[in-house]
């Protein structure tokens, strides 16, 4: 099937483009507009929005390609990333990574086979302060031991809330 944004992601798409003075200052939002509505930015959804603002699709892919939070993959229910950046490396990122993988049986840029958890490894998500850090989905998990860690993917994996309310 044809990928088409639906009748309400329309009419933001053309509220987003009241905003900007040309289409193509407008891309981060549509890439944003096109991964709510997609789930991912597969190819046939970047040549679609690559239409809509009237740019060449390898353009739009270099755009989405730079930028971690735009998904090129299918994403599980629980995305989590840790970041490995300088702060966080320092007080045991590499901890709270390896202790993910082992959990959940898969590495960075992979998703469980029941498709429940993604983990991928991220730059600065500017959370320096309260390193080590992840974040799943929206988010922030701060000052993060491995015991802390496992307690929040065991609650979800349980299906609760991942802070235990
Ligand atoms: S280095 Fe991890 S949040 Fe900045």
């Amino acid at each position: 099937m044809a990928v088409e944004f639906s009748k309400p992601s329309r009419d933001h798409f053309a509220e987003i483009l009241t905003r900007y003075p040309n289409k193509r200052a407008a891309i981060m939002p549509t890439l944003w507009l096109a991964q709510k509505e997609f789930g991912h930015l597969s190819t046939d959804v970047m040549t679609y929005v690559a239409r809509l603002l009237e740019l060449s699709p390898a353009f739009v892919a270099s755009v989405a390609s730079f930028y971690t939070m735009y998904y090129k993959r299918p994403m599980g229910t629980h995305h989590v990333q840790v970041c490995t950046n300088l702060s966080c490396a320092l007080v045991g990122s590499g901890e709270i990574l390896s202790c993910l993988e082992k959990r959940l049986g898969i590495r960075p840029g992979e998703t469980t086979a029941d498709g429940r958890f993604s983990l991928d490894e991220v730059e600065c998500l500017a959370s320096c302060g309260t390193a080590p850090m992840m974040q799943i989905n929206d988010d922030y998990w701060e000052g993060l031991t491995t015991e802390k860690t496992l307690e929040i993917i065991e609650r979800l994996a349980a299906g609760g809330p991942a802070a235990g309310e």
